[in-house]
Order: C-alpha cells, then structure tokens, then sequence
C-alpha cells in the first residue's frame, strides 16, 4: 500500500481506502463484510470510510465490530452526517443538534472514542454555514473528530467556508469527498483547482463507477446476478451507467488493460489516483476478492499515452458538467 497526506493536513491516510456503502448491513451479510474488511487490513488498507446513515444506522455498527481488537493508531476511521437517520425534522441536516446527536450515535456504533474525519455529507442550505463550521469546529476542540471535511460540495461551497473559518478562526476543511472516475470527471474544472490552491484533498467515491468500469455489464445483456446493478439501493444509483453506449466503450477499455497486465477494476482504480489531487479512493466490495483486485491498483502509473488512449475510448460518454456537483435544496 501506499500512503499520502489527506489534503494539505498531517494526516495521512491510504491511497485505497475500503467504504461500505450499501454493502455491509445491507447487501451482504455481516460474515461477508467481515471477510472483506479483513481483506482490506491483510491489504494494508488503514483507512475505513462510512456514515450514519449507510443502512439505516447499521453499517457503522457492522464497520465497528469488524475493526474491533485493530489498535485504535494503525486506523483512520472516516464517517459523516447529513442525510436522515430517523424520522424527526431535526434528524437530518447540518444543525449544532442533529451533528451533535450523530456524532454521539456514529461514536457509540463504531465503538471508539473520536473518528479521524467527519464529513457533511452535502451542503444545508437550510442551516447558516457557521452555525455547522462552529460546531464542527467545537467537536475538533472536544477532540471527538480530529479533522473536518465535506462531500459533494461545489468549489463555491468550500471556497466560501474555508473564508468563513478563516476569518472566525474555526479549523479548516481538509477534504472534499466527491464522485470521480473516467466516466465521472465533474469535479475537474472547478473543485479540484479551488481545493489543490486551498489544500483540500479528494476523497474519491465510486472509482470503479460501482463496478461499471470492470466491465462485467455487458450492453444488451442482463446484470450478473448478485452484482449491484440487481441490488433495489444500489440498483438506482448505478442506473445512469447502465446505457449500452457507456457498456459498449467501456468493453473497448479491455485491450488498455490487459496490455498493462492490470485488471479492469485496478485500471479504473489507478486512473483516479493519478490526479494528485486525489488523496485517497474509497473502493467497496462484496467479497474479499474483490478488495484484493482492486488493492493492486496503489502505486501503478499510467503514462500519458494510456491516459488519452482512455480518453479516445470513452470519449463523449465522460460526463464533465460542473453543474452535476449538487445537493438537494431543501433537506430530504
Ligand atoms: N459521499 C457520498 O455521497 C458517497 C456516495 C457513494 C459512495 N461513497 C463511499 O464510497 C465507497 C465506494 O463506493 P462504491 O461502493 O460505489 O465504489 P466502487 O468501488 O466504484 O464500486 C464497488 C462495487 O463494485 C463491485 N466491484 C468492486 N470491485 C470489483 C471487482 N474487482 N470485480 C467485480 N466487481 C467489483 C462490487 O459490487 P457488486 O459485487 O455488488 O457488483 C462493489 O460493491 C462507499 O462505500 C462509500 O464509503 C460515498
């Protein structure tokens, strides 16, 4: 494995990271996620990303006991608040109550003491910007949360609460955590300059765009059985991918790999870590052998050549639209 600072902080965390969105408590069973959490710390793999609401509270309960007996120091546990975890008005949003109450829920679950980022999950604009940066910065002082970070936030976003933090004196953001692959480049012309001049890392989702890019979905043909694409969650998610004209050129990205002697998962994989920008990829799994697949990818480079040889393949299926950075406008 591989390591880099997460952001311009000190921390550093490694370049795959194992996430269990979906997955644990969910889409497969708890013995399963353990496998794979194992495979992901027999990998090297130090940091773990998860959040409140994967599962409907359940994931960060499986994550805990997975990891439970690891020495707390040789892990970098990553969670997140936003969407909602229960019924109630103020069981949602980025509120001084609700980040409290999460964060208090997300501890006693993971079984630990602090966790190493916590991340709103999306922007509220339904709480003032410093009533969030303030309490996040008070569970920092309080040291339940050593660093702070955001997700799928726009560059004007980050940009407008690192001044806010600056000027009021609160720590500042180190990462953003957005949705980056080949097929996924939004973040491009906009966060990635604002966050690489403020020294805000990106921790990457869906680097093997939910297993599209190993290309196991086949145009004109049904989804593996088992495979996330026939999963009810998952399912919705992965749809945007799932067009024969997408399936079709991704299938065209099998001779880039096999000439470099990666699989398809480890060049999907390499390819959002070659932008340095990118401090970590969060990869998921359903079996441990994928982790062990996908784990392979840390340290590969790609050469110019292979990286516009990608660009010719996919070619107008990337999608590029800054716009596609969004949260919703009102809390769900
Ligand atoms: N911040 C956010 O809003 C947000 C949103 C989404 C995700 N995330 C984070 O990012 C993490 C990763 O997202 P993701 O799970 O969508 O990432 P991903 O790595 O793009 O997709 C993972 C899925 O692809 C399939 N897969 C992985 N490796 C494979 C291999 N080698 N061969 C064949 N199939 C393989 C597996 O699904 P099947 O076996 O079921 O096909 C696996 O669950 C999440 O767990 C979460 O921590 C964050």
């Amino acid at each position: 494995m591989e390591f880099r600072h997460l952001g311009r902080s000190g921390l550093m965390v490694s370049e795959i990271s194992y996430g269990n969105w979906i997955t644990h408590g969910s889409q497969v069973e708890e013995d399963a996620a353990k496998q794979c959490v194992q495979a992901a710390l027999d990998e090297g793999i130090t940091t773990f990303d998860t959040a409140d609401v994967y599962a409907g509270t359940k994931a960060e309960e499986v994550l805990g006991r997975a990891l439970k007996g690891v020495r707390r120091e040789s892990l970098e546990i990553f969670t997140k608040v936003y969407w909602p975890t229960g019924p109630g008005k103020n069981d949602r949003g980025l509120s001084r109550k609700h980040i409290f109450e999460s964060i208090h829920g997300s501890l006693r679950r993971l079984q630990t003491d602090y966790v190493d980022l916590y991340q709103a999950h999306r922007f509220d604009y339904e709480t003032p910007l410093e009533e969030t940066l303030k309490t996040f910065d008070d569970l920092v002082r309080q040291g339940k949360v050593l660093y702070i970070g955001v997700s799928e936030w726009t560059a004007e976003q980050i940009g407008r609460a690192l001044k806010i933090a600056d000027e009021m004196g609160f720590d500042r953001l180190v990462s953003n955590q957005p949705q980056y692959s080949m097929l996924w480049r939004v973040i491009e012309s906009e966060v990635v300059p604002l966050s690489e001049k403020e020294g805000v890392g990106q921790i990457v989702w869906s680097p093997i765009a939910q297993g599209v890019l190993t290309g196991k979905y086949l145009p004109g043909q049904q989804a593996p059985e088992g495979s996330r694409a026939t999963d009810k969650t998952g399912g919705a998610m992965i749809a945007r991918f799932m067009r024969d004209d997408v399936l079709t050129r991704v299938q065209e990205l099998k001779p880039i790999a096999a000439d470099l002697g990666l699989s398809m998962a480890q060049l999907a994989v390499a390819w959002v870590l070659q932008n340095p920008n990118v401090s970590s990829a969060i990869v998921g799994a359903t079996r441990p052998e994928q982790v062990r697949d996908n784990v392979k990818a840390a340290g590969v480079k790609l050469d110019a050549d292979v990286l516009k040889k990608i660009d010719d393949v996919l070619g107008d299926v990337v999608e590029r639209d800054a716009s596609k950075t969004a949260s919703p406008s009102s809390r769900p």
